[in-house]
């Protein structure tokens, strides 16, 4: 599947179609002068049952109590509406997550930080992912070993896939490849949740917080 690599060649390639990109009147810094924190993605990946869900509505919460504007895009809702058209061979999940990656990038640029919880199990789906957005995408591996994973199975999913029942399940009968280089690593094996939580927004405010100063300054 072809993709772009710039914005550039990203409005080459629409206007071949006779499509024209608009830009927007209300920039990235105007949005970020508004709620005092730059957009972007956090990008969770790891297997099924990893935290990923359980990780980003907490942060979710934890950000919004603090007056962020975030929200989680999350596998399974995300594939009961837009992407129900999709299932799981690799082909399908590149194509759900590079619909993802369009999705977060449009949330980001309206100034939301976005928390994405897909498995995603294809560095170069990823990859592709972090093309898509550009600046402001951090991959954070949600770290639990499949043993880990298998035992809590909260949707008895690992039992069915054991049994046979599901195909192509992540771990069991398709491949996970663990992150080479991510922004973040949250080990949901060796902490608890509120910890894993607490991990995620000391990222954020390193990373996404506008000090009060500078937004002054801008303002
Ligand atoms: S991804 O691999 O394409 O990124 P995604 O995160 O959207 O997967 O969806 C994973 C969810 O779909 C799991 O949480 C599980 O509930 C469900 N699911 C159903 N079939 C499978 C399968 N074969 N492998 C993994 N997850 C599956």
């Amino acid at each position: 599947m072809s993709h772009s690599n710039t914005k550039t060649d990203r409005a080459q390639e629409a206007e071949a179609r006779n499509i024209y990109i608009v830009d927007h009147r209300v920039s990235p810094e105007h949005q970020a002068i508004r709620t005092g924190h730059k957009g972007g993605v956090l990008w969770l990946t790891g297997l099924s049952g990893s935290g990923k869900s359980t990780v980003g509505l907490g942060l979710e919460q934890a950000l919004h109590q603090l007056g962020y504007q975030a929200y989680v895009l999350d596998g399974d809702n995300v594939r009961a509406g837009l992407n129900k058209d999709l299932g799981f061979s690799p082909q399908d999940r590149s194509e759900n997550i590079r619909r993802i990656a369009e999705v977060a990038a449009l949330f980001a640029q309206s100034g939301t930080l976005v928390v994405t919880a897909f498995i995603s199990p294809y560095q170069e789906d990823r990859d592709i992912a972090r093309e898509i957005i550009g600046e402001g995408f951090h991959e954070v591996y949600v770290e639990a070993s499949l043993d880990v994973c298998e035992n809590r199975d909260p949707k008895g999913l690992y039992k069915r896939a054991r049994a046979g029942e599901i195909p192509e399940f992540t771990g069991i009968s398709a491949p996970y490849e663990a992150p080479d280089n991510p922004e973040l690593i949250i080990n949901t094996g060796e902490q608890d949740i509120e910890a894993s939580v607490h991990s995620a927004l000391d990222h954020v405010e390193e990373y996404f917080t506008l000090d009060q100063n500078r937004l002054r300054v801008v303002a």
